[in-house]
């Protein structure tokens, strides 16, 4: 397709940014600190950065390559590039990746909308009659109609982003609320910082227990690194089919995959110094954020501005990353059956809320229904984290590494020539050997297929 016929990113911040929006999201400020906090701090972390370096940023990266050069969504891309073999059902995982996703992740950024609420009524403040925030959580997220309702809301608000297109839309929201996003999350850094006693936090966030590290933390710390890139959703691959032809993509990969490791550190830094310093426990999990965290608010001077600050930034985090799993949902809609955008976006928007109201409710009126003797949520979250996820970053690393010319691949990083790539030959064995490899043993481990060899 003619590259001018294509909406697309406008500048090499213009993709930055973007990306940045669907990297930074639930799984930095809600899903990483509390993971950090179960499975031994540091020493989670250490392996976390291990998994970004080697599978993370190659996966993006080959990503790109796969979308820039196939010109089309993550099916269509695949279709492109090797119209005759069933590749493309790696594009069509990644597609129901993001779909399942979308589900359970409205469901808690609904829930961080209900907390800007809380804020702004000034139930987080030491002024207000102190509600036990346990409770206040507990009612709130086991009723039907509330969190059902920001449910909506939040896919609403996405779809409005995505239907007015990729530059103006999607790329023209994340310019401004990512930046905005970063200022709030250094401010709150800085205050959990200045805290008595906030060393404490450090030293957990900062130093190992490896004693906590075995199969199943090794594969929610792969889980978790792909499912923060974004990786295998086709997301990246969609967006890099918007990424124009002079745009350096190794350089966007790197840097968008250190700076959303970053941020999710900083994170962590904002929530476990506060943590130690109230005196509260760090391995509260999913809890730690809308439990642990207005209770600490509470006690604070000025502490209602600060919760503000926190559950709006969350808020934003969840929103601009949900935008990113409805383009890769729309994008095939209208490019495969030429569907308006409107009609594709209400297509994907509406079966999203109808699903996900399945999940939103299994806090509730749904929680005795179990599957594999899991709740709804943690079955779509376990599914698409780490089965969907990892097997799709497998496919497409075994894809670009051994099944697509390796020449075109080069001719694609290197903007057709244009680029030196000193790094090319380690970035090929990577995606070879070391990722797949590496994917496969922490995912069968993680499944427990060769637990019997102890
Ligand atoms: N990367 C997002 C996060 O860390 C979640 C996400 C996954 C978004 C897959 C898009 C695709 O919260």
């Amino acid at each position: 397709m003619n590259q001018n016929s294509r909406d697309g990113f406008s500048s090499r911040f213009g993709v930055f940014a973007a990306v940045i929006g669907s990297a930074v999201g639930l799984g930095n400020i809600w899903r990483f600190p509390y993971m950090a906090g179960e499975n031994g701090g540091a020493a989670f972390l250490i392996i976390y950065f291990a998994f970004i370096l080697i599978i993370g940023i190659p996966a993006m990266l080959s990503e790109f390559i796969i979308g820039r050069r196939g010109q089309s969504d993550s099916y269509g891309s695949f279709k492109q590039l090797v119209p005759k073999k069933p590749w493309y059902l790696v594009g069509l995982m990644g597609i129901l990746a993001a779909f399942v996703i979308l589900t359970f992740y409205s469901t808690i950024t609904g829930w961080t909308l209900e907390y800007v609420v809380l804020a702004v009524k000034d139930v987080f403040s030491s002024t207000a009659a102190i509600q036990d925030p346990k409770q206040v959580f507990e009612h709130f997220h086991t009723q039907a109609a509330r969190p059902l309702i920001w449910q909506l809301t939040t896919i609403t608000i996405a779809a409005l982003v995505v239907l007015f297109g990729v530059r103006k839309g999607i790329e023209g929201s994340a310019k401004i609320l990512m930046p905005m996003l970063c200022v709030f999350l250094v401010i709150l850094a800085v205050k959990s910082l200045t805290l008595p006693g906030s060393v404490e936090g450090m030293k957990f966030l900062f130093k190992p227990d490896f004693s906590k590290l075995n199969s199943s933390v090794l594969l929610a710390a792969l889980g978790q690194a792909v499912f923060s890139l974004s990786v295998a959703t086709g997301v990246l691959i969609t967006y890099g089919s918007y990424i124009k032809k002079e745009v350096n993509m190794s350089r966007t990969a790197f840097s968008v995959s250190i700076a959303d490791t970053f941020l999710a550190v900083l994170a962590g830094i904002a929530i476990f110094p506060a943590v130690y310093s109230f005196g509260m426990q760090p391995d509260q999990g999913p809890g730690l954020v809308f439990v642990v965290l207005p209770g600490i608010f509470q006690q604070m001077t000025g502490g209602v501005y600060f919760a503000l600050l926190f559950f709006i930034l969350v808020a934003v985090a969840g929103i601009t990353s949900i935008i990113s799993l409805l383009e890769a949902v729309v994008a095939p809609l209208v490019e495969r059956f030429k569907l308006k955008r409107i009609v594709a976006t209400s297509i994907a928007a509406g079966l999203a809320c109808a699903l996900g109201a399945f999940t939103t409710l299994s806090f509730g009126p749904l929680k005795h229904v179990k599957l594999f003797n899991k709740s709804l949520f943690d079955v779509s979250d376990f599914f698409a984290s780490n089965i969907l996820l990892p097997l799709g970053a497998f496919f497409l690393l075994v894809f670009l590494g051994w099944f697509y010319d390796i020449k075109q691949t080069k001719d694609e990083l290197s903007n057709q020539g244009r680029l030196k790539l000193q790094l090319f030959p380690v970035f090929v064995f990577i995606i070879r050997f070391i990722a797949p490899t590496g994917i496969l043993l922490v995912f069968l481990k993680g499944l427990g297929v060769f637990s019997f060899f102890g």
